[in-house]
């Protein structure tokens, strides 16, 4: 689909699906490129928080819930603006429905692409962290980098929090930051990786405990 085809002329809205607000993350840069398209977001807030799931869950739950929604709002394109949901559920998603449907899935690429020490920190949920499909993203994409990873649940909770206008503890996201930056050799990682569409919402707060110089990409 081209920008044009996806951007005007169309009256059918993009549906986008996150198991909370993460999903604003990725709304907002394509609101930047594509004012007039019209936009369906959908929360699963039954569902939340998706990171502590099992896979099982996730792969039964996401399809069937896109697949009523489909339904529903008739989308000329699914984003799935969660990693966790991607990661598990991508295939299974594409499989059962006749849209289009684009994932979110942690940018290993971009970070290998700009890390000077060949340390690559990613932050995501505990689900997505330890995900094959992250895995493959590492080998096939950052095959010299050492990659760590770490998963926080207090991040999700920290980030929805803030829509009820409570901002971060810095103590709390320093902690969660230092999961990462804590383990071996994690003193190297240069470029961290927001592999949860709900932490660039957290962007103020984690650039503020991270040390001098750490880069965040998403
Ligand atoms: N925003 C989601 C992600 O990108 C998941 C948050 C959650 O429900 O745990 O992984």
């Amino acid at each position: 689909m081209t920008r044009e085809e996806a951007g005007t002329g169309d009256a059918r809205p993009i549906l986008f699906f996150d198991s909370g607000i993460g999903g604003l993350s990725v709304v907002a840069p394509v609101r930047a490129s594509l004012p007039s398209a019209p936009i369906v977001y959908a929360a699963d807030s039954a569902g939340f928080p998706y990171g502590t799931r099992s896979e099982g869950e996730i792969a039964a739950r996401v399809p069937a819930l896109l697949g009523r929604l489909v339904e529903r709002y008739r989308p000329r394109i699914v984003v799935i603006a969660c990693n966790t949901a991607s990661t598990i559920a991508l295939a299974h998603v594409r499989a059962a429905l006749d849209v289009p449907v684009v994932g979110t899935v942690p940018a290993i690429r971009p970070a290998a692409a700009i890390s000077v020490t060949r340390v690559i920190g990613v932050l995501g949920t505990e689900a997505t962290v330890r995900q094959p499909y992250v895995d493959d993203l590492a080998a096939r994409f950052a095959a010299d980098c050492t990659v760590l990873r770490h998963g926080s649940a207090a991040l999700v909770e920290m980030a929805e929090a803030t829509l009820a206008g409570e901002a971060p503890p810095p103590d709390r996201v320093g902690a969660e930051l230092h999961g990462l930056l804590g383990q071996p050799g994690g003193d190297r990682i240069d470029v961290v990786v927001n592999a949860c569409t709900h932490f660039p919402l957290l962007g103020d707060a984690l650039a503020a405990v991270a040390p001098a110089g750490m880069r965040f990409v998403d």
